[in-house]
C-alpha cells in the first residue's frame, strides 16, 4: 500500500515552514535527525500540562498518572520491536548511551585481555569510540569485518574472522553514509555459532524498516526516539533477559535500587536497574506516541516509499556528470544518499542548497574511518524519510546543478 504523503506531511508543522530565505523547507537530513509528527507533540504538551510529576516516587494522582504514562510507552516500544517483554527494553539517552551501557555493565563483567570483539568498517562512532575505550583499558582486541568498493560487508572475510572465536560481534543494522542494509539475521546466526554474543546498532533500521529483535535472535539491539518521530533524550536498549540479568548495573543512583544501607545496595529488577535518577519521562511519552504513529503507517508501507524515493534519488543523482555517490545500489539500501561532487568542498554544497531551503548534512557524518577507507574527507549526504516526495528530490537534482553553475 502507498503513502498518501501529502496527507500526512501535514501532521508535521516544521514542514510547512519556509527557511531564513523565504522559501519552502525540504528537508534531507533525517538521518541525523527525524522531524516530529503532531500526535508526537501533542503527547509531550499534554503530558507536561497534566501529569506531569515524578515516576515511582509517589502515591500522588499525578505521580501514578506519571508513571503509568512512562511504562505505557515502554509495552508500545516493546511491542514495536516485538521484544518478549517490555521489561527487556531499557531506557537510556540514545543509542550511544545504550551501546555505551552494553560496553560498560555486560562487557566490562565479560571481557578479559586478549578477547576479540568483531566490529565493522562502516560503524558510527558510537559503535567504535566505546570499544577503543574499553581496548585501551582492558587490552581486548578489535577487528573489523572490511566493506567493499560497493559499500557491502565482507562477509567472506567474516566468517574467516570468527574462525578466531569473538566473544562479541556488534555492528550497525543500516549505515548511516552508505546506506547499506546488513544481513543481520545472517551475520547473528554466524556469530551465535561461533560462540559469540551479538549487539546490533539500530539507530537507523528500526525507524526504517519492520526491525523484530526475536525473529533477528539479537542478544541487544540499540536505537534512538529522535530518528523515529520521537524527542531527543530518549532512546533504548534491548536485551536478552538472562545478559541484562546477570549483568551489574552501570549507573548508580535512585530507582535503580530495591534497597540501601549506608554501605551497601540491592539492585532493582529489570528494568529499573539500568535506570537510575529520573528519567526523561516526557521524552518517553513522546517515544510511545512515535511508535504508535509509525505503527499507525505501517512500517511496511514506509519502507516501501523509501524504497521508491531513494531508487529515483539514486537515478537523478548519478545522472549529474561529477556526482559520486557512495553506497550500494537502492536493492541493498535504505534512503540515504551520500555523494561527493568533483572539486567542490561537501560543505559548499550544503550551504549553497541551504540558501534555497535544501536541508543535507556535509562532513564526515560521526564515521570518519569509513570515509577514510574511500578516501574522502567528507561527504553530502541527502537522506528520505516517509514525508520526502520525489518533487523535493527534484529540488535536491536542481540545487545541486545551481552548485555546479556557480562554481563554473
Ligand atoms: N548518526 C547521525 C547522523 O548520521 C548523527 O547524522
Amino acid at each position: 500500500m502507498s503513502l498518501n504523503v501529502i496527507e500526512l506531511r501535514k501532521d508535521f508543522p516544521i514542514l510547512q515552514r519556509e527557511t531564513s530565505n523565504g522559501v519552502r523547507l525540504v528537508y534531507l537530513d533525517s538521518t541525523a535527525t527525524s522531524q516530529k509528527p503532531l500526535p508526537v507533540i501533542e503527547a509531550m504538551n499534554a503530558y507536561y500540562r497534566r501529569s506531569n510529576a515524578n515516576i515511582h516516587r509517589g502515591v500522588h494522582t499525578l505521580a501514578e498518572e506519571a508513571t503509568a504514562l512512562y511504562e505505557a510507552a515502554r509495552e508500545k516500544i516493546a511491542r514495536f520491536i516485538n521484544a518478549p517483554s517490555a521489561r527487556q527494553v531499557i531506557y537510556t539517552r540514545n543509542t550511544t548511551e545504550a551501546i555505551n551501557l552494553v560496553a560498560y555493565a555486560w562487557a566490562r563483567a565479560n571481557l578479559k585481555t586478549g578477547d576479540l570483539v568483531i566490529l565493522t568498517e562502516m560503524e558510527h562512532h558510537s559503535n567504535l569510540v566505546p570499544w577503543q575505550m574499553l581496548q585501551a583499558e582492558r587490552g581486548i582486541e578489535l577487528d573489523f569485518i572490511p566493506v567493499t568498493e560497493t559499500g557491502l560487508l565482507d562477509l567472506d572475510a567474516y566468517q574467516a574472522l570468527l574462525a578466531r572465536t569473538p566473544k562479541l560481534v556488534a555492528f550497525t543494522h543500516m549505515s548511516n553514509v552508505l546506506g547499506t542494509i546488513n544481513p543481520a539475521a545472517e551475520i547473528i546466526r554466524l556469530a551465535h555459532a561461533a560462540g559469540a554474543v551479538t549487539l546490533v546498532d539500530a539507530a537507523q533500521s528500526v525507524p526504517h524498516l519492520k526491525v523484530d529483535v526475536q525473529a533477528l535472535d539479537a542478544d541487544f539491539l540499540a536505537f534512538s526516539a529522535h530518528k523515529m518521530c520521537g524527542p531527543t533524550g530518549i532512546g533504548a536498549l534491548y536485551g536478552k533477559a538472562e545478559l541484562l540479568e546477570a549483568m551489574p548495573p552501570f549507573l548508580g543512583g535512585g530507582d535503580m535500587i530495591k534497597e540501601v544501607k549506608l554501605r551497601s545496595f540491592r539492585a532493582n529488577s529489570l528494568p529499573h536497574k539500568f535506570e537510575a535518577g529520573t528519567p526523561a519521562i516526557a521524552e518517553a511519552v513522546g517515544f510511545g506516541a512515535a511508535v504508535e504513529y509509525l505503527t499507525s503507517i505501517g512500517m511496511d508501507a514506509i519502507a516501501a516509499h523509501e524504497h521508491e524515493i531513494t531508487a529515483y534519488a539514486l537515478e537523478r543523482l548519478e545522472e549529474i556528470p561529477g556526482v559520486r555517490v557512495f553506497g550500494p545500489d537502492a536493492a541493498h539500501k535504505g534512503g540515504v544518499a551520500a555523494f561527493t561532487l568533483d572539486g567542490i568542498h561537501p560543505h559548499d554544497v550544503a550551504q549553497i542548497l541551504d540558501k534555497d531551503g535544501i536541508a543535507v548534512r556535509a562532513g564526515h557524518h560521526c564515521a570518519q574511518p569509513l570515509h577514510e577507507k574511500f578516501g574522502i574527507p567528507a561527504t553530502s549526504r541527502a537522506s528520505f524519510y516517509l514525508y520526502n516526495t520525489k518533487e523535493e528530490v527534484d529540488l535536491l537534482v536542481n540545487g545541486i546543478y545551481k552548485v555546479k553553475r556557480l562554481f563554473g
